[in-house]
């Protein structure tokens, strides 16, 4: 692993432990909200099996997991990732400054359908720049909806993830709707893993 990436992600994480144990007293737009660890280190081993290169995230929050995929893929390639908090991204830039991959990522700030939207009319026009891996990690009741967007501007082989799938339970009725909006949709093979927060793994086969 990158010592830069490494460095910045023990500091994430002292951070994440302590807004467990104090999460009252922290005002819900500072908080991180991160994936935990084992969550990272599972995407981390993901990405480089499955040798992802472009990659669209949605909710950046400091960058944590934005950290774990940067670790995980070739120098050129790249991520984008969304966030409509600014300073939440002013935070995520200097991290990413201080773990040596500002290069490779790009910080859409802005409400995500809005921005999604966007992207998704630049990348229709242009198919090479279709993404490997999409990671929904911010508003639970929009994830159906950031799913409908962002199928088309995933490559054949290519990977939704998304996070909060089994905790905290008070998400449950949106990623039930999630769950089963899924399972309606043609040439997705998906399943729950059960790492961190839950995740749902969702591959598309044509
Ligand atoms: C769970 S946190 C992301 C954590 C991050 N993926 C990590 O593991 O470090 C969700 C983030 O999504 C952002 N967010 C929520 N709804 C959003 C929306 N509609 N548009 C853009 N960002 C949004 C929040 O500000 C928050 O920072």
């Amino acid at each position: 692993m990158n010592k830069k990436i490494s460095h910045v992600l023990r500091s994430l994480e002292k951070r994440a432990d302590y807004e467990q144990k104090n999460y009252r007293k922290i005002h819900h737009d500072d908080r991180m909200l991160a994936i935990t660890k084992d969550t990272g280190i599972f995407y981390n081993i993901l990405l480089k099996i499955h040798k992802s290169k472009n990659i669209l995230e949605i909710g950046t929050s400091t960058g944590y997991s934005t950290l774990w995929f940067a670790d995980a893929i070739p120098r050129n390639s790249k991520i984008i990732t969304i966030e409509k908090n600014q300073k939440k991204i002013e935070i995520a830039r200097k991290n990413f400054s201080k773990a040596g991959v500002s290069d490779i990522i790009e910080i859409k700030q802005g409400i995500a359908k809005d921005v999604l939207i966007q992207l998704s009319k630049f990348r229709k026009s242009n198919p090479h720049k279709h993404f490997d891996f999409i990671f929904i990690d911010a508003d639970k009741e929009e994830y159906s909806s950031y799913f409908d967007i962002c199928l088309p501007m995933l490559k054949k082989g290519g990977i939704i993830a998304a996070d909060n799938i089994i905790f905290p339970r008070r998400f449950q009725k949106h990623i039930k709707k999630y769950l089963n909006h899924i399972k309606g949709i043609q040439h997705i093979e998906s399943i729950t893993i059960s790492i961190g927060n839950g995740q749902e793994l969702s591959f598309k086969k044509k």
